[in-house]
């Protein structure tokens, strides 16, 4: 039986970072892979972390089974952080469970979506590799539309014809912050727009929350899906704290389901109960056990917050001098001054990017998107050189 299957693609960012780490050039750029990186290119674990993790090996008592839902302390405690402190819970019409990290947090979503009988889903592109995978391999039709355009501007005419073409009932997944690999973001207004169109055409949106914090700060980055929130009666919430805690290998994340009437939660609970017993069977525990330790203790969240910002504030400081070179040949960079996140798409072609990597050292995707904290104040100026002599 094995030997009828053929090889697959290779993942052409793990392929990357093969290519990466085998060049000698030691001024090499990696703006591939999408970690956080400080200006001395290091992704480290976060300080209030480490104190988290110091405390869980000192008092942890066992390791036995929890259930599928994972660690509901930490599920609950970030609650506030996601849906406001005012009324994090919606009144009990929203509940979670823990999973393993975002795509642990979107495929239940979805998966949950379909069994509650979304034929389809709704997506802009580009949008994470992942999404569609995960869409096909649960068989849930994907349906796409612009995100945005290549000045950097979101295509709210797409989005609008989208919600528009789709059938009542339809899923429409919705990045909240950071758009990956975009990094273009709905303003405020267009998220009021976005809410009102989604709760009048009854669709089921999923929002995929990855980034919080990384964009604008933990409250503005939670706008668009708060707003969307307080529109609809039902929606779905898959949540990541593998970049706002530095966690991304211990897997944390999350997934929210928010109904109409209190009294469904039980029955939507244990559909995704036995989805993820059969997909998983219960999520890791360590990573969400130290990012409850974390949202427990004041001074533990005074320093995660003040680590995120550092983190904010760096990747702000090298769009704002991405932004100033304004065109580097023919690619206009002010645009990414004012996007958000990780990442930001240049409208480079296959033979420009490759020849960034032969003739400068310099790695990114093959879409043309770059990861902004790959660059620090000592290879930025390279970079938007290389990018000016490729594209001139
Ligand atoms: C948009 C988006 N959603 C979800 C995820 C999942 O993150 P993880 O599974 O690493 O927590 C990612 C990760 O890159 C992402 O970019």
């Amino acid at each position: 039986m094995l030997s009828t299957l053929t090889p697959q693609p290779a993942d052409a960012l793990l392929a990357l970072i093969k290519l990466y780490a085998a060049d000698p050039r030691a001024d090499k750029i990696d703006l591939g892979v999408g970690v956080y990186r400080t200006g001395q290119g290091a992704t480290p674990v976060f300080g209030a972390i480490k104190a988290a993790e110091q405390k869980l090996v000192d008092t942890q008592e066992s390791k036995s089974y929890l259930g599928p839902e994972g660690d509901m302390g930490f599920v609950h405690a970030l609650m506030p952080y996601v849906f406001g402190t005012e009324n994090p819970t919606m009144d009990g019409r929203i509940e979670g469970m823990q999973t393993p990290g975002g795509t642990g947090g979107v495929r239940l979503a979805v998966a949950l979506a379909k069994r509650a009988g979304s034929p389809k889903i709704w997506m802009g592109t580009p949008s994470w590799p992942n999404h569609a995978q995960i869409f096909a391999d649960i068989g849930l039709e994907l349906k796409t539309f612009t995100h945005s355009t290549k000045d950097g501007v979101v295509d709210m005419d797409a989005l609008r014809a989208a919600i528009a073409a789709a059938d009542e009932g339809d899923a429409i997944l919705l990045h909240g912050c950071c758009h990956n690999p975009s990094g273009i973001d709905y303003s405020e207004a267009q998220w009021d727009e976005i809410a009102g169109l989604v709760a009048a055409a009854k669709l089921l949106p999923v929002l995929d929350l990855a980034y919080q914090g990384l964009g604008q700060g933990m409250e503005a980055d939670a706008y668009g899906l708060r707003r969307v929130l307080a529109a609809v009666p039902e929606a779905l919430v898959a949540y990541s704290c593998d970049k706002n805690f530095g966690m991304y290998r211990d897997r944390v994340g999350a997934v929210y389901a928010m109904v109409a009437d209190p009294t469904q939660l039980n029955a939507v609970l244990s559909h995704s109960y036995a989805l993820a017993r059969a997909a998983w069977s219960m999520p890791p525990d360590h990573g969400a056990a130290a990012v409850r330790l974390i949202l427990e203790d004041p001074a533990l969240v005074k320093l995660w917050l003040d680590e995120l910002d550092t983190m904010r504030t760096r990747m702000r400081q090298v769009r704002a001098r991405l932004a100033e070179a304004g065109m580097a040949g023919s690619v206009n960079m002010v645009p990414l001054g004012s996007q958000n996140g990780l990442f930001s798409m240049l409208p480079l072609s296959g033979e420009q990017i490759l020849k960034l990597r032969e003739d400068h050292a310099i790695y990114m995707a093959g879409s043309g998107r770059i990861n902004v904290a790959g660059l620090t104040m000592g290879n930025i100026d390279k970079f938007i050189a290389a990018v000016a002599a490729v594209s001139a």
